[in-house]
């Protein structure tokens, strides 16, 4: 934060909502299946998915809003229709480093599923399709899921010093998978835990 500089000017971006490209970024990450293996439950399918390449699973923009009185971020994040097994493919998940700061989620296009839970695992789940917001409240970890047949796109805005704290989700996931059943989405209860 200390070595971003502040830009005190009005801005402004158009994301193109099929793509979800924008620009100008600040920050683009792609994240493939062998980053991400740990995640899923059917090891088995990891290896068998890994024998065949190293599939692009989500990839992220970021632009910074940062100016010499704030510091919100915006970022689109676009999850590719897929499964590892019967699991679709999803993001990593996390809670905020600092417990305390909101996010707030607004699906573009697609059909997905937002995962949040809270430390004390108070859990719910939000079927997200082209407009829907989702406030992700103080302490509540969160994933989307993209549950359908084309790209799931969201943006998502918080504070900047909020953080990533990727360690608890990814020892232990969340209480619910989101699996494909009878060509539908469905949450399960997650073997792990
Ligand atoms: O800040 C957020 O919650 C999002 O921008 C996510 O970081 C993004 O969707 C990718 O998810 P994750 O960081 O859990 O892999
Ligand atoms: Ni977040």
């Amino acid at each position: 934060m200390d070595k971003i500089k502040p830009y005190d000017q009005p801005m402004r971006l158009q994301v193109n909502l099929v793509s979800g490209d924008f620009s100008p970024f600040t920050d683009f990450y792609e994240h493939r299946l062998s980053q991400l293996a740990v995640l899923y439950h059917d090891q088995a399918a990891v290896h068998r998915m890994l024998a065949e390449g190293d599939p692009l699973l989500f990839d992220g923009r970021t632009s910074l809003f940062v100016t010499s009185l704030s510091d919100f971020t915006y970022v689109v994040t676009r999850i590719y229709p897929g499964q590892v097994g019967d699991e679709y493919f999803m993001t990593k998940g996390h809670f905020h480093l600092l417990l305390e700061m909101p996010e707030i989620y607004f699906c573009l296009r697609g059909q997905g599923c937002l995962l949040l839970e809270s430390a004390e695992g108070d859990f719910h789940s939000q079927w997200l399709s082209p407009g829907t917001v989702s406030h992700i409240p103080p302490g509540y970890a969160h994933r989307a899921v993209n549950v359908g047949g084309e790209l799931l796109i969201f943006s998502a805005v918080q504070h900047l010093k909020a953080g990533h704290d990727y360690g608890k989700i990814a020892q232990r996931g969340f209480s619910k998978l989101v699996v494909q059943r009878d060509g539908k989405p469905q949450l399960v209860n997650n073997p792990r835990q």
